[in-house]
Order: C-alpha cells, then structure tokens, then sequence
C-alpha cells in the first residue's frame, strides 16, 4: 500500500515519494475464471496494473472454471470483458501483452486431476519463481473444497522461497459459528499469513484516508476522543435495489451484506487507537481491539437498538422501483431486511458516552457512504444574540463516496454591525487536488497480495470480532421477539421511521442523504 506525497495547493506536491515498483514474478490463478467477478473487476483491474506497469515481466494467469473453453477463447473474452468493463481508454498494446498470458484450465473444483493439471500448467508457467496467487472468484460455498484440493496436490506449500497466497472475498461464513469454521478449516491447511482475505471498501482510496486524516495530521487527534465528541454516524446508503441478486440478497440480508464487514472496516477506522507501526499486524490488532470493545448486545438492546426494515415500492429519481418482495428470486412473503439501522456503544477510554450510529440500506433515495463527527457545543453562550443551542454543533464529515473529500462545518459571524452567528463549511474535494486514475477499487488490493502486504486485508479475528458483535442480533431476529419486528419504507426515501425515532429518542436526528 503506498500513500501518496502531501499536496500543497491543487496540483503542487511536496516531497514526492518514489513511485511503486513493479511486483515480483508470480502466477495469477483464478477460480471462477466465468464469472461476473472476473470479467468486471479482476481483469480491468490487471490492466490498469499493467498499463500503470507494476506487473511483474515474469507473470502469468491461468484461469479455471468449468466451460469448455481452449485458451484462444479464453483471451478472446477477457479483450471482450476489457471492451466492456474497463475503467478508461484501452492501449491494444498493454491489451495484447496482458492477455498473451492468459491460459485457461477446464476443471471441477472438487476434482483432484484438475489440481493435477493445474500443477503442471504452473510449472510450465515461464520463470514465476513458483509464486502463486490462488483467486477464488467463486460462491463462498466451495472456497474450503478449493482450499483442501490445493492443500492435497501439495500446491500450498512454501519452500525453496517460493510464496503462496489465497485470496478469497466475502462473505466469510454467514453468523460467528460458520465463519469460525471456515477460519478452522484454512488455517488447519495453511498459515494465517497465506490468506488474503478482501474486504473491497480496503480498496477505496477515501477509505484508506480515514488513517491518513487521522495519523498525518496534528489537528484531528487530540480532539479525536469522548471529551470532544459527542456522536459519530456511519452512513452506507444505496440507490440500487438488488437487482439480479434476489436468491442470494434474500437469504443474507442488510445486516449480514453490509454490517460485520464494510461498516465495520469504517468504524474500525475511525475508532482504532494508533497502531505502533504502519504495518499490517499492528494496524490489524488496533482495529480488531476497536470492534472487541463494542459493547455486546443483550436481547433486550437489540430490541431497543437496532431497527430493521424493507423496502416498498416507489420511486428514485424519476423511476419507479417494485417492491422488495416483488423483485424475482425473493420471496413473495420475505421477512429479510433491506435496511438495518443501530446504535452501538464502545466501551474503552476513548470513546465510553460516545455514541456511534450506524445505517445502510438499498434502494433509498440517494447514494452516499460518509463518517460524520460531531462535535460538543461550546460550553457556553458567550454571545448574547445566539444562545448556544442555537449554534451550528462543528461537524467533521468524511466523504468515502460519492464526490470524495472531507468537510467541516463551524461557526463564524455573520457580516452586520451586531454579533450574530452562522454555520459555514470549510469543504475539501479530492478531485481538486489529485488527478486519480480511474480504477475499480481491486487494483492496490491485488497488488498488495503479489508483493505480500497485508495491511488491508481482514485477519481472522477482525472478521470473528464482527460476527461477535452482530450475531445477538441475528439470534434475536431468529427468535421471532415481537420487539425486533421487520419494518418500512417507501423505495426513493430516506428509509424507516423507526430509524428516525432511533435518534430522536437521544435526542437527534441522522443527516439527510437527499
Ligand atoms: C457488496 C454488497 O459487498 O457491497 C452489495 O454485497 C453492495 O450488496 C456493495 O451493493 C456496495 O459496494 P460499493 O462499493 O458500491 O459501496
């Protein structure tokens, strides 16, 4: 992971630092190589590797799946999937030179000869030192079926030097009990070190700053605790209903979709004391620490803290979207959440008092993933004309997506011969300072598994320590309490009253996302 040189001014940089180097020889396997994954964001994601040229001279992919497919065809489709999917103008040249490497194995995943194969293949692979990325671009449900295969043909092991990695993505396990299970499993076959697991909100340059703003900045961290916040809310908002996904979104849910996972990254970010370097353990301790001091939930709390609910039909922007249970693939009675809203307490010195909302939903009325920061009032009204309660609270907000930056709103006074007082913001907006390439999110991931940087990948207890804290809930919602009842919203709005009535019962209200 490398962060870049501090901007100035718009444009003007200072102590540049040198530019990434190209990654170290390595075969790239992917399993799932048909998949959706592959041709939108993997391969798009090596080209903008290549064209940026931090791939390794001696590098290969070889992609499995199950289709007849001869390796002519296999290339064909990824220029075609490049066509289609990749993030800005295309060189035929890097095209050509990436996809020259590409070789395509036709195997099923629980069949030994297909790793039999595949071990011949990648030792044909040119001059990749024999290291390998093994991808797992498939349904979660064969992930330990893969594992074990490749722990069986020997394709795990690291000697000689050479380096081995798995890469897999969410979701890990579906409650606590099941993703303990799968840690079980891999690590019974490998070392903790050899697993790569991705969680893509890790890939989001906003996201990565949360660090940054916090740890490279003077300001922000001495008033970064209780005695100076009065609350933070995490918002991940989406105007996509669920689209082709009804038969998997409906038996996961918001909760499970969003919550142990992405929203938990955001408040590990911005609730994780200092880690002792920036490297990938302390940083991975400090975080997991953060999730572990949330405070378990009682049946009762979730009762009182946590709201669920689904959406109806209704209208974004200017078209209208059918209900949740009239999507195909889903149920027709559906109980599942498309929406999940939540107070949580972190119970450590720095954040005890300190309450952290948290939302998500789909098909609402406006996309938006941020992290608001609100400050303390002034402890008093020292001007007579704007009583204190009637001063705009400072609020920090960090814009993860979309039109990334970070604003803060304060008071100052308004022009006039009398005092008199108005909120203002102070607003930073990424795009007018760098001139990022466009890219999909997986290019600093995947770049990090081949030079083995570990820093933004989920260790075992980060993702245990999320599934902690959400499984009360689940158990909660399984057992039918009438307290924990599923409710509404109109698809285009803000979402469910009874997440409103969640803040207004402390006291306050969630900024709007319209
Ligand atoms: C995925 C979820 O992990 O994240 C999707 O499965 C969701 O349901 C997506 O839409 C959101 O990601 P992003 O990058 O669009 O915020």
């Amino acid at each position: 992971m490398d962060v870049a040189a501090p901007a100035l001014s718009p444009g003007a940089t200072a102590n540049p630092q040198s530019p990434p180097h190209r990654a170290g020889p390595c075969a790239f396997v992917i399993f799932g190589a048909s998949g959706d994954l592959t041709k939108r964001l993997l391969v798009p994601a090596l080209y903008n590797l290549a064209a940026a040229r931090l791939l390794p001279d001696e590098f290969a992919v070889i992609g499995v799946a199950r289709g007849e497919l001869t390796d002519d065809a296999f290339r064909s489709r990824m220029r075609e999937a490049l066509r289609e999917f990749a993030t800005g103008s295309v060189s035929t040249e890097v095209v050509r030179d990436l996809t020259a490497r590409f070789s395509y194995l036709r195997g099923d995943f629980d069949n030994p000869d297909t790793y039999r194969a595949l071990s011949e293949k990648l030792g044909a692979a040119m001059r990749t030192g024999g290291n390998c990325l093994f991808y797992l671009a498939t349904p979660p449900n064969v992930f330990g079926v893969v594992a074990q295969q490749l722990a069986e043909a020997g394709l795990l092991r690291e000697e000689e030097g050479r380096w081995r990695r798995l890469v897999l993505e969410k979701p890990f396990g579906t409650d606590l009990e099941s993703a303990r299970e799968l840690d079980r499993r891999l690590l019974d076959l490998m070392g903790e070190n050899q697993i790569y697991r991705i969680d893509h909100y890790l890939g989001k340059e906003t996201v990565q700053n949360i660090m940054v703003l916090r740890f490279a900045n003077g300001l922000f961290e001495p008033l970064w605790n209780r005695d100076h916040i009065e609350h933070v809310q995490i918002t991940v908002t989406e105007t996509l209903s669920v689209e082709n996904r009804g038969k998997f979104y409906d038996q996961t849910g918001a909760l499970r979709d969003m919550v142990p996972n992405h929203l938990f990254q955001l408040l590990a970010l911005t609730a994780m004391e200092p880690p002792a370097h920036f490297e990938a353990d302390p940083v991975r301790s400090e975080k997991a620490k953060a999730v572990q001091a949330i405070r378990p939930l009682t049946p009762d709390d979730v009762c009182a803290n946590v709201v669920r609910a689904q959406y109806r039909a209704g209208t974004i922007g200017n078209q209208r979207i059918r209900a949740y249970r009239e999507e195909p693939g889903v149920d027709r009675n559906s109980m599942t959440e498309t929406y999940v809203a939540m107070r949580l307490d972190i119970d450590n010195w720095r954040w005890a008092g300190v309450p952290f909302y948290l939302r998500t939903g789909k098909a609402l009325g406006a996309r938006r993933t941020e992290i608001a920061i609100r400050f303390k009032a002034a402890p008093f009204a020292l001007f007579r004309r704007t009583p204190v309660e009637r001063l705009a609270q400072n609020l920090l907000v960090l814009r993860i997506q979309p039109d990334e930056g970070a604003s803060l709103q304060f008071n100052a006074k308004t022009p006039g011969p009398e005092i008199c007082i108005g909120g203002v913001r102070m607003d930073f907006k990424y795009a007018d300072y760098f001139e990022a390439a466009p890219n999909t999110g997986y290019e600093t991931l995947i770049y990090d598994c081949m030079i083995g940087d570990a820093t933004l990948f989920q260790r075992a207890d980060n993702i245990e320590s999320g599934w902690r804290v959400v499984q009360p809930i689940l158990d909660a919602w399984r057992e039918g309490r009438d307290c924990a009842d599923l409710t509404w919203y109109a698809g285009g709005s803000e979402g469910p009253q009874a997440a409103e009535d969640l803040l207004a019962r402390d006291g306050r209200a969630w900024r709007k996302i319209g």
